[in-house]
């Protein structure tokens, strides 16, 4: 048996632009997908999942694809989670020159599914490493963010970037531009504010929109780009500790995400209750519809207003992660 956890993002800039080969950089923050496995005695692959949503909604199901939860975490969403876990197991085989192996795949996490933080990420990141352990095999972190990428890519219909897998496998704050994805050499300190509204977007649907406004529209293109400036411009912000910037860039950022259609009034709502508490900035994070923003405030400010802010189902204070993937036994 074999134990691994890996952790959640957010998007401190660039998400959806990193798609179209503009950078990103996502930050890896301490909840986490903690996930064992088990070599069985036949070849099904059994997943019990436990608490994949913060309101710990509980999600069991067994087979590989014969049999649907007993529960109340939407449907797409499990079917979702069911399609990673799978391409994940097909890595480790793949990695570890195996074939024909069941398993007992145990799943529990406290990253909402589908809410920006980078669930799906942090299972098949946490998922490969486990059961490549299972099997004997030892992998770098940087080759199990690539083959987790590679689960995400098959799963989102070839639209997927490298971020969230890179940055789930690394930990700490990364920058990814197409292929080449790197650890931001010191952590920021960011007093980082999660709001969450308890909704989830469609990844696919969302990115397939973006791409959609891009081929129709030249300004939706260039908006794309400028959304690549204010990841550069947030870079230098980042090396100089300049708090005060990052947050007005993760505003400029915040209303390019909604010019390209992928803001929803709960996160909209959420993140002008964040800007007239005092943060410095605020945005959605990850691929919109619903889900999470990111804030900054080192005051308590920020946390409170957004739990009175209608549409906001909770909010937390984050801290960053800097170790990735963890094996935990
Ligand atoms: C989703 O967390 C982030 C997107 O940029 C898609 C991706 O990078 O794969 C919307």
């Amino acid at each position: 048996m074999a134990t691994s956890s890996a952790p959640a993002k957010v998007y401190l800039f660039g998400e959806h632009a990193v798609v179209y080969g503009e950078p990103a950089v996502p930050c890896a923050i301490e909840r986490r997908a903690t996930v064992t496995v088990e070599q069985r005695a036949d070849t099904q692959i059994c997943v019990q999942a436990n608490d994949l949503t913060l309101d710990g909604f509980t999600v069991r199901w067994g087979g590989r694809t014969d049999s649907r939860p007993d529960v109340n975490v939407p449907t797409p969403l499990v079917e979702a989670a069911m399609g990673y876990i799978d391409g994940a197991i097909e890595q480790a085989l793949e990695a570890a020159g195996e074939s024909g192996v069941g398993f007992d795949v145990t799943v529990e996490s406290d990253i909402p599914l589908g809410a920006g933080l980078g669930s799906s990420a942090a299972v098949v990141v946490a998922c490969i490493d486990a059961a490549t352990r299972e099997l004997g095999a030892d992998l770098a972190p940087e080759t199990v963010a690539d083959r987790a990428y590679r689960v995400e890519h098959e799963v989102q219909d070839g639209e997927a970037s490298r971020a969230d897998t890179f940055c789930s496998a690394m930990g700490g704050a990364v920058r990814v531009q197409g292929e080449d994805c790197r650890r931001l050499p010191d952590a920021p300190e960011l007093p980082v504010v999660i709001g969450y509204d308890g909704d989830a977007g469609d990844t696919g649907e969302l990115v397939a929109g973006v791409r959609a406004l891009k081929e129709e529209y030249g300004f939706a293109a260039e908006t794309v780009e400028s959304i690549g400036d204010i990841v550069r411009s947030g870079e230098r912000a980042l090396e100089d500790d300049d708090v005060e910037e990052i947050g007005r860039l993760m505003d400029f950022n915040h209303g390019l995400l909604s010019a390209l259609g992928v803001s929803a009034r709960t996160l909209d709502s959420m993140v002008w209750a964040a800007r007239e508490a005092g943060a410095a900035g605020a945005k959605l994070t990850g691929a919109g519809g619903g889900g999470c923003i990111v804030a900054l405030d080192r005051s308590e400010r920020t946390r409170t207003a957004l739990e009175y802010t209608p549409g906001c189902e909770t909010a937390f204070r984050a801290e960053l992660d800097t170790k990735g993937v963890r094996r935990e036994t």
